[in-house]
């Protein structure tokens, strides 16, 4: 397929909706592919994984208190540098600068671990838990100024068993945002 679109992913940890991401875009109808893969911790193992797989990676050091504008002014050099088209956070575990959003606006998108627009932030799991919710998930929704808040593009509901911890309902979750992730961004580039 001609002209895929160019997608950046940015992460914190482990990566594994990043690697979902990369799996997906190995298809050869998949509308987008994955051109670089950066974020905040110079040595989250989702960037070690994205290396392995022949994706280009810029580390950028971990911002402190007085860097942070630094730190988001190179990330968004580093990003159209790469010509990306579409920013995925997967897993970026920053609150970001309004100037940021609003140069990426309608191209930047989330995976949150709750049925927006319930459970905001962090802590979803342990919230869908406490409230007895017969049914969790996930959700994938563009960014915008206000914190999980943006406009939703999918979601993926996720049944909680009764002897469910946070850990257990997490990774059913994971799986349903592995599959949720590269269909609803593609359905969107589309
Ligand atoms: C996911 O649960 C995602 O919803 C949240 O952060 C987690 C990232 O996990 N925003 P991983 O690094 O993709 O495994």
């Amino acid at each position: 397929m001609a002209d895929k679109a160019r997608v950046a992913v940015l992460i914190s940890g482990r990566g594994s909706n990043m690697a979902a991401l990369i799996y997906a875009a190995r298809a050869t109808d998949c509308p987008y592919e994955i051109v670089l893969v950066s974020g905040d911790k110079p040595n989250a193992p989702g960037l070690m994984l994205a290396e392995a797989e022949g994706v280009a990676v810029v580390r950028l050091p971990s911002p402190t208190k007085d860097s942070k504008g630094c730190f988001f002014n190179d990330l968004n050099g580093v990003l159209r540098k790469a010509s990306a088209e579409f920013v995925i956070l997967a897993g970026f575990m920053r609150i970001l600068p309004d100037a940021f959003v609003a140069g990426w606006a309608g191209q930047m998108i989330n995976i949150h671990p709750s049925l927006l627009p319930k459970y905001r932030g962090l802590g979803t799991h342990q919230a869908a838990l406490d409230a007895g919710d017969a049914v969790a998930g996930c959700t994938v929704h563009l960014v915008t100024a206000e914190l999980d808040g943006g406009p939703i593009l999918g979601q993926c509901e996720v049944a909680v068993l009764p002897d469910d911890t946070v850990d257990r309902l997490a990774e059913r979750v994971r799986i349903a945002e592995h599959q949720l992730l590269p269909r609803v961004l593609a359905e969107y580039i589309r």
